[in-house]
């Protein structure tokens, strides 16, 4: 089976998809959740296995806010990294360090501790090299406020409005967990081996930053900024489809008719096409209802996450670290659940190779 479509792969108590009810994240509506719960919410939801109480939530923000100082390994590592690295590569390559400075013990006993860990220092390390890279200081790291606030205040040193803080934590939100997809999928391979918390999210980092995965949003965004007009737009879309070429943000391996995250994306764009260019949203939306139209594919959540973070003068290179920092919730509840029925995945192949033959020395081989 090709790209292992329509194969179940395993179970998982965490999230929901494709069945007919939506997209939950343990039982409750992605929707829902997007519109009236804080990312930190959702992230202890996923993590620990249920809605925090006002006091639970409290001690869980504290933590993830202590994690913003980095250890100075890190810091280092980061700073030593060139100014032309992939922010994906300095999300990896900062895992990496941190699971260097802070590892987990070979019995896991402390991979709660670690996951809170790579949680709060994760936005923490693309602000630092932001910073230290593009503007040549060493930016402090601690705060109290949310991880919403604290990105967008952070990166760009300004007090951000309150409809861009909600459409950020809406974002984290959609994107914090999806089931079996390719890169929690890639976890869970790495978990099975008994590998390390640090290991398992980076080698779902390498995953992630595929374009057919999590950098299709920075793709959508420059083909759509590529438009003056909607007729423009909408003859390139006639001249890709012509061509059979694939528009990013289209298309989905489960969501055939509609992505359940794309309507709050919509939302979302819609509320903040004022903070930019307006025409931008017109183009988009026709855009999508040709794409739709003429070939059936639904726009997911990337055509308008890409979008929301340029109308937030986001920088288009941190939309799939966003990502990460984000997944990367549902990645370690998915290691954890790996973790706690494990058994090493190790699937089989049909063979397609030469039948059986002789060895040849090297001076037979011509
Ligand atoms: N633009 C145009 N055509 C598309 C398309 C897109 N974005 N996505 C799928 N199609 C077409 C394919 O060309 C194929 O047509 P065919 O049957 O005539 O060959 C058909 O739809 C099935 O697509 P396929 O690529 O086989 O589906 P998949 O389940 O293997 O892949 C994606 C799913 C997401 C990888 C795929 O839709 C894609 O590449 N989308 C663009 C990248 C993207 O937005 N990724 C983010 C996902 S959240």
């Amino acid at each position: 089976m090709e790209g292992l479509a329509g194969v179940v792969a395993g179970s998982s108590a965490i999230c929901s998809v494709g069945t007919g009810a939506g997209l939950l994240y343990r039982g409750y509506p992605i929707e829902e959740l997007a519109r009236r719960a804080e990312f930190e919410e959702v992230a202890h939801l996923l993590l620990v296995g249920h809605l925090p109480t006002e006091h639970e939530l409290k001690d869980f923000k504290q933590t993830l806010q202590e994690h913003r100082e980095l250890p100075l390994v890190v810091k280092e590592v980061l700073q030593a990294l060139p100014i032309s690295t992939h922010p994906m590569d300095v999300m990896k390559a900062g895992v990496v360090a941190l699971g260097c400075a802070r590892p987990e013990a070979l019995d896991f006993a402390n991979q709660e501790g670690c996951a809170l860990q790579i949680l709060g220092a994760l936005p923490a390390m693309l602000i630092y090299w932001h910073h230290y890279h593009k503007h040549g200081k060493q930016i402090p790291l601690s705060s109290k406020q949310s991880m919403a606030h604290y990105l967008l205040e952070r990166l760009r040193e300004e007090e951000p409005l309150e409809v861009e803080v909600k459409a950020m934590d809406a974002m984290l939100t959609l994107y914090a967990e999806h089931e079996f997809n390719a890169s929690t999928y890639a976890n869970r391979i790495t978990a099975s081996t008994l590998s390390d918390l640090y290991s398992c999210v980076s080698t779902g980092i390498g995953t992630l930053k595929g374009r057919l995965h999590g950098g299709a949003n920075e793709l959508a965004i420059a083909f759509i900024l590529r438009f003056d007009s909607v007729s423009q737009a909408l003859q390139e879309v006639d001249a890709l489809f012509a061509k059979k070429e694939k528009i990013m943000g289209f298309g989905h391996r489960i969501y055939k008719h509609a992505d359940p995250r794309s309507a709050v994306g919509f939302e979302l764009a819609k509320q903040l096409k004022h903070l930019g260019d307006p025409k931008l949203f017109e183009i988009a939306l026709a855009i999508r209802d040709k794409v739709k139209q003429e070939k059936g594919l639904p726009d997911n959540i990337d055509f308008f996450g890409g979008l929301i973070y340029h109308y937030m003068r986001l920088e288009r290179l941190y939309y799939t670290p966003f990502f990460v920092m984000s997944r990367a919730v549902g990645w370690m509840a998915h290691v954890f659940e790996q973790r706690a029925h494990n058994r090493i995945i190790r699937p089989t192949s049909t063979y397609t190779g030469a039948p059986k033959r002789p060895f040849l020395p090297l001076q037979d081989r011509s």
